[in-house]
């Protein structure tokens, strides 16, 4: 089967939240997040998808599982929604073991698709470490262009970070 057609979108659970702590917390994986979205244990994850829940459920969010075939492989969400002017940032990551197989570009499409006939969202943002070259690529891959970077955006531990950030009209 094709990965366009093993990818797929879940909406996220409770039971998902081992799944969700045990790639967030890979060496990999949070090099390019800001640390406050990096759970401290189980319980403090648990906590955060409970919220990313509820945020969903009042219309506030999307919180996806990316699935390739049956196998929990990464997780994918809409954030900052923002109905008056129709606008929402975009964050995605992957189990290390599935990378560089197409799957976020195609889980991205999907989302994209999502966005737009779904929360009728018109314009997406999405904010990347500016070393993080597999990810500018799968945007650019998706039509996002970038907007320039955003100096000294996060303070983390004493020093300030960039981010890049990216647009794309739905
Ligand atoms: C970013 C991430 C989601 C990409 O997932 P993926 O499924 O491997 O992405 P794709 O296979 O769809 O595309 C990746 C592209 O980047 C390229 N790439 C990967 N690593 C690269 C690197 N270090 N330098 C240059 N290009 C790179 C791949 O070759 C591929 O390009 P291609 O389609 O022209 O071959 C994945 O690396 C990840 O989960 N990283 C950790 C979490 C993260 O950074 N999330 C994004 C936060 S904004």
């Amino acid at each position: 089967m094709s990965t366009q057609k093993k990818v797929s979108l879940k909406v996220a659970t409770m039971d998902d939240s081992e799944f969700v702590y045990s790639i967030m917390t890979s060496k990999e994986y949070k090099q390019y997040f800001p640390l406050n979205l990096i759970a401290t244990n189980l319980e403090d994850q648990k906590r955060k998808l409970r919220h990313l829940i509820a945020q969903m459920q009042n219309g506030n969010g999307a919180y996806f599982i990316i699935l390739f075939g049956k196998e929990k492989v990464g997780i994918l969400d809409l954030y900052k929604i923002d109905r008056k002017n129709k606008r929402a940032a975009i964050g995605y990551g992957l189990d290390k073991n599935y990378w560089g197989k197409g799957i976020a570009t195609t889980a991205l499409k999907k989302a994209l698709l999502y966005a737009k006939e779904k929360e009728k969202i018109h314009a997406l943002s999405a904010y990347v470490h500016p070393k993080n070259t597999a990810s500018q690529k799968v945007l650019k891959k998706s039509g996002f262009k970038k907007v320039g970077t955003l100096k000294d955006y996060d303070f983390e531990n004493g020093k300030y970070k960039d981010q890049a950030l990216y647009w794309k009209i739905l």
